[in-house]
Formats: structure tokens, C-alpha cells, sequence
């Protein structure tokens, strides 16, 4: 009896056919694994998505940067250079230490609203090297408890997943809104923790900030 063999060309490992296909399906996968990495939320909440940075988030970014009501505090405005080396800094950050500032996309729209998350300051003063929380969100969607809610689940990230025994934040004393967030977190304020910003022009309204605290017990405590 005859018997019809039949070889898939795919099934003969050392065929160039086969070797091309499997690189395909290899570079495909890689695609995949590439932008689950990269988009994949780090945190999620009710309202928002807490993840990795991406190229269309540059552009809302530098937008946000370029606003004096969000930059009121700081030094200066960002032009587009200087907003995009922020990205490129957090995500540098992300790559040399598994963890950074988090673009937060609002979940309703899945808009880009501005970044919460954890970093290490690049600055040295009394309290560092330490592990710092901090927040920027855009104009129109402050006053709704977002920075508040993606510095919850940031700080539990911080404590639970990292294993981090302290988590500071600072700010100029006259931002009330981010001081305000830091109370709702647990986090307290002594004016004797006030120090001089070392990366702030001498001289400048935000020059002095004071710096607050909360320990992975649950117990507020100040690190300066
Ligand atoms: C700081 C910032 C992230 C807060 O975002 P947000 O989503 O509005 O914060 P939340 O809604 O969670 O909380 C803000 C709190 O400040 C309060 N607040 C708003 N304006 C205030 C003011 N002028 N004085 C005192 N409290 C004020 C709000 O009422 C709210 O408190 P409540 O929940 O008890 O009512 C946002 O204002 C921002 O991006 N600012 C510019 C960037 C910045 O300064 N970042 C921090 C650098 S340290």
C-alpha cells in the first residue's frame, strides 16, 4: 500500500523557511511582550492607571510643564526639552531601579493627567538618600482626590512590593495643595524639618522646604 507523506515544510528545523517563521513569530512575541511591559499598569485604582511612560505622553506632558498654575512652585517653567528629559529621567529611573514616577492615565477617558510615584532624589541634603513620593497632575483635573489616590496605592506599593521601611516627601511650605495631600496620607509636618532645596536658585520664594515622613508601621515619623 502506498502511502502519501506529507512534510510541512515548517516541521524541518534546519529549512529556511522554518528558521524565517520562527524568527517572526519570535519578533512578534517580542512586540508583544515589549508593550505589555511597557504599557502594562503598574498600579491601578478606581479613577486611575499608574504605569510606565510612553511617546504620547511627551506632548500632554509638556503642555502641563509649560503652565505657570502647575509650575507655580517651582523654579521655572519646562520648555519641551526640558519636560521631555523629566521622561527620559523617570524612566532611566525605572530601568536602573524597577521603580519611578508613574505616568497616571485617568481611567474614564484614559487620558494622560500627569505622573505620581516614587523616586530617588538625585539631590543630597540632611535626610537623604532616601525614597521620595512626589505628584503632578494637570490643572483641569486637580480638587477631585486623584493625587491623593494614586499616592495611596503608591505608598502601599512602596511598603508592600518594594518592602521600603520609609517613604519622605517635601514641597515649599506655601504649596498647600501638596501639603494637603501629604496629611491625608498620614504624613506630618515640623517646621524645624524645613531645609534649603540645594537644586533651587539661593534666594527663590520655594528656596526652603519642609519635608515630611511616613514609616512602613504606619507610624508618621520625621527622618531629619
Ligand atoms: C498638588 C497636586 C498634585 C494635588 O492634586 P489634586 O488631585 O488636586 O489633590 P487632591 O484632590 O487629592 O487633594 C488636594 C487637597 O488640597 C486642598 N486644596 C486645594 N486648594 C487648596 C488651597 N489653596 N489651600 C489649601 N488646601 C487646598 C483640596 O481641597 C484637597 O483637600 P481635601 O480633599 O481635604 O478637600 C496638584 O495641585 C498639582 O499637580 N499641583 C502642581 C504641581 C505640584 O505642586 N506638585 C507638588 C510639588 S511638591
Amino acid at each position: 500500500m502506498k502511502m502519501a507523506v506529507l512534510q510541512f515544510d515548517t516541521c524541518n528545523a534546519d529549512s529556511p523557511r522554518f528558521e524565517r517563521s520562527m524568527r517572526e513569530v519570535w519578533n512578534q512575541t517580542l512586540q508583544v511582550i515589549i508593550s505589555f511591559v511597557i504599557q502594562n499598569p503598574i498600579l491601578t485604582t478606581e479613577r486611575l492607571i499608574l504605569r510606565r511612560w510612553g511617546e504620547s505622553d511627551r506632548e500632554p506632558f509638556a503642555r502641563m510643564n509649560a503652565d505657570p498654575r502647575v509650575m507655580e512652585f517651582f523654579a521655572e517653567r519646562l520648555s519641551r526639552q526640558g519636560s521631555d528629559a523629566l521622561v527620559d529621567r523617570a524612566e532611566a529611573h525605572f530601568r536602573e531601579h524597577g521603580f519611578g514616577p508613574c505616568a497616571a492615565e485617568f481611567r474614564g477617558d484614559r487620558t494622560f493627567i500627569g505622573f505620581i510615584g516614587l523616586s530617588i532624589p538625585s539631590f543630597q541634603t540632611h535626610f537623604t538618600p532616601c525614597v521620595e513620593i512626589g505628584w503632578r497632575l494637570a490643572a483641569n483635573y486637580w480638587g477631585q482626590g486623584l493625587a491623593t489616590e494614586g499616592a495611596r496605592a503608591a505608598v502601599r506599593y512602596g511598603f508592600e512590593t518594594l518592602g521600603l521601611q520609609e517613604i519622605d516627601s517635601f514641597t515649599v511650605p506655601a504649596n498647600a495643595r501638596s501639603r494637603r495631600v501629604m496629611e491625608k496620607l498620614g504624613m506630618t509636618y515640623n517646621p524645624a524639618d524645613e531645609f534649603e532645596h540645594p537644586m533651587l536658585p539661593e534666594g527663590h520664594p520655594s528656596g526652603a522646604a519642609c519635608a515630611v515622613s511616613v514609616a512602613s508601621d504606619g507610624v508618621e515619623t520625621l527622618k531629619c
